[in-house]
C-alpha cells in the first residue's frame, strides 16, 4: 500500500513509531514533565481556533511559499532541534537536514545533538540553523560559535527556557538516567526492536560529540553528570548581548512566553523570537504557545516563531492567523522517522503540504499570511 493510503496523517505515524523503537527511547521523545498538561494545553488550545470557511471566491492558487529573516522557503514550517535525535533513529541529524534542504525548509541542529556541525552543514546549505545551549565557559562559547560558523550556519538560535533540568517522570520511569547507562533493562527492550537495533549497529552507538569535545573544559565538576548539563548556564541578558556581539548572523532567541520580555530582547538586536514552551518537558504549568501568540503579536514587529504540538496543516494555519511567521515542529519529524525511517521526514513534509492546500482552499487563501482574514475570534 502507498504511504498516502496507510499514514495519511501524523496520527495514523505514532503507534507505527511506538512499535519501531524501544521503550525509554519511545518515552525520551513522547514523554513531558509532571502530569503533562503542558503538553496537552498545547493542544486542546490549537483545537480551540476556529474560522469561517469562505464561499463562492472562484478558483484560488493557493502557496505555501514563505519568506523568513531574508530567506525563502517552499514550506511555512521546519524542522525543531531536538537533543540526541540520532539515538531516536540512525542518522536522524543526517536524514533530516538532507530532506530539509531537498525540500526548502530550515532545519536547526542541537548543541546536544548526535553528528557535528561540521558534518550536518554541508547537508543542509543556507538552511542551516544552530541551537545554542550556553555554554558557561567563554572559551567554549566562542570556539563554538566559531566552528558552526565556519561549518555553514547563518543563524543561531539561542534556548534560554532551561534555566535547571526538569524532573521528566517518565524518561526515568523507562529506564534513562544521567549520563545514560546502558542497563540490561535497556539492553532487553533494544532486543524487541529489530530495525533499530541493526541501525545503530550499523550506524554507530548514538553520543553527543559537540559536547564530548569541550570535555577537557570542564574543570572541578563531578564526571558522573550528563556532559551537556555540566557545560552549560543559566543565560542572562548580559549574556545574550554577548552573543549578539559576537555572532554576524540572525539571531533567534527560542523559549519566550511572555510578551513582556520583547522590549529588552529588541534592544539588544535580536532578529527574531520563537515562542515556546519547550513541548511541555520543561514546566507542567506554563502557557500554550497558541495563546500567547497575539500578545507577542500586539508587542513587537519583529518575525515569530511558534511550535508545540503543532501536527498538522491546519494546526499550522492557526499559528499564521495568529500572527505567527513561521512554525516549527520537533517531535513530529521522529514520529515519522522512526515509523517510516528515510522515507519518513519526506512524506511528513508531503502530508503537511498537502493538508495546508486542503485548508487554505475551504478558506480560499491563496498564502498562509492571509490566515487571519478567516479567523473567528
Ligand atoms: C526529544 C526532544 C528533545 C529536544 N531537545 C531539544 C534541544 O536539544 N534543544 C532545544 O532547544 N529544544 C529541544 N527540544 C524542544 C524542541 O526544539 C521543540 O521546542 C519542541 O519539540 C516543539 O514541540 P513539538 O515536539 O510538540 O513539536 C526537544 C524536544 C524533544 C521532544
Amino acid at each position: 500500500m502507498v504511504l498516502e493510503h496507510r499514514y495519511p496523517a501524523l496520527k495514523y505515524l505514532k503507534p507505527a513509531a511506538k512499535r519501531r523503537i524501544p521503550h525509554f527511547v519511545w518515552e525520551y521523545l513522547d514523554s513531558a514533565t509532571g502530569d503533562e498538561r503542558t503538553k496537552a494545553h498545547n493542544r486542546r488550545s490549537l483545537d480551540s481556533v476556529h474560522f469561517m470557511p469562505a464561499i463562492l471566491k472562484g478558483e484560488v492558487e493557493a502557496s505555501t511559499q514563505t519568506n523568513l529573516l531574508g530567506q525563502s522557503y517552499d514550506l511555512p514550517f521546519g524542522v525543531a532541534p531536538v537533543g540526541m535525535s540520532g539515538a531516536i533513529w540512525p542518522d536522524a541529524e543526517g536524514i533530516l537536514a538532507r530532506n530539509a534542504y531537498r525540500q526548502n525548509l530550515p532545519y536547526c541542529l542541537s548543541t546536544v545533538a548526535c553528528q557535528t556541525p561540521e558534518t550536518i552543514g554541508p547537508y543542509v546549505g543556507e538552511n542551516g540553523w544552530f541551537q545554542l545551549y550556553p555554554p558557561r565557559d567563554p572559551e567554549v562559547r566562542l570556539d563554538m560559535i566559531n566552528r558552526v560558523k565556519s561549518a555553514g550556519f547563518k543563524t543561531l538560535v539561542l534556548t534560554v527556557d532551561i534555566p535547571v533540568a526538569s524532573r521528566r517522570e517518565r524518561q526515568t520511569r523507562g529506564g534513562i538516567t544521567q549520563p545514560p547507562v546502558l542497563t540490561s533493562r535497556l539492553l532487553a527492550q533494544i532486543a524487541l526492536r529489530p530495525a533499530w537495533a541493526l541501525g545503530m549497529a550499523a550506524f554507530g552507538r548514538p553520543e553527543m560529540p559537540l559536547v564530548a569535545s569541550y570535555g577537557k573544559n570542564i574543570r572541578g565538576l563531578p564526571t558522573t553528570e550528563h556532559i551537556g548539563y555540566l557545560l552549560r548556564v543559566a543565560p542572562d541578558l548580559e549574556y545574550v548581548k554577548w552573543l549578539r556581539d559576537h555572532w554576524e548572523g540572525a539571531f533567534i532567541i527560542k523559549g519566550v512566553l511572555n510578551a513582556s520580555d520583547c522590549t529588552s530582547l529588541e534592544e539588544i538586536g535580536i532578529d527574531a523570537l520563537w515562542i515556546s514552551n519547550h513541548a511541555g518537558r520543561q514546566f507542567d504549568a506554563a502557557p500554550a504557545t497558541i495563546d500567547v501568540l497575539s500578545d507577542f503579536r500586539a508587542t513587537t514587529s519583529l518575525p515569530l516563531i511558534i511550535d508545540g504540538g503543532f501536527e498538522t496543516g491546519l494546526d499550522i494555519l492557526r499559528a499564521f492567523a495568529l500572527g505567527a511567521d513561521f512554525v516549527m515542529m520537533g517531535r513530529a519529524w521522529h514520529y515519522a522517522l522512526a515509523a517510516l525511517g528515510r522515507a519518513g521526514p519526506a512524506h511528513l513534509s508531503e502530508m503537511l503540504r498537502q493538508d495546508l492546500l486542503a485548508n487554505m482552499g475551504q478558506l480560499g487563501l491563496s498564502s498562509v499570511s492571509e490566515a487571519s482574514k478567516t479567523l473567528l475570534s
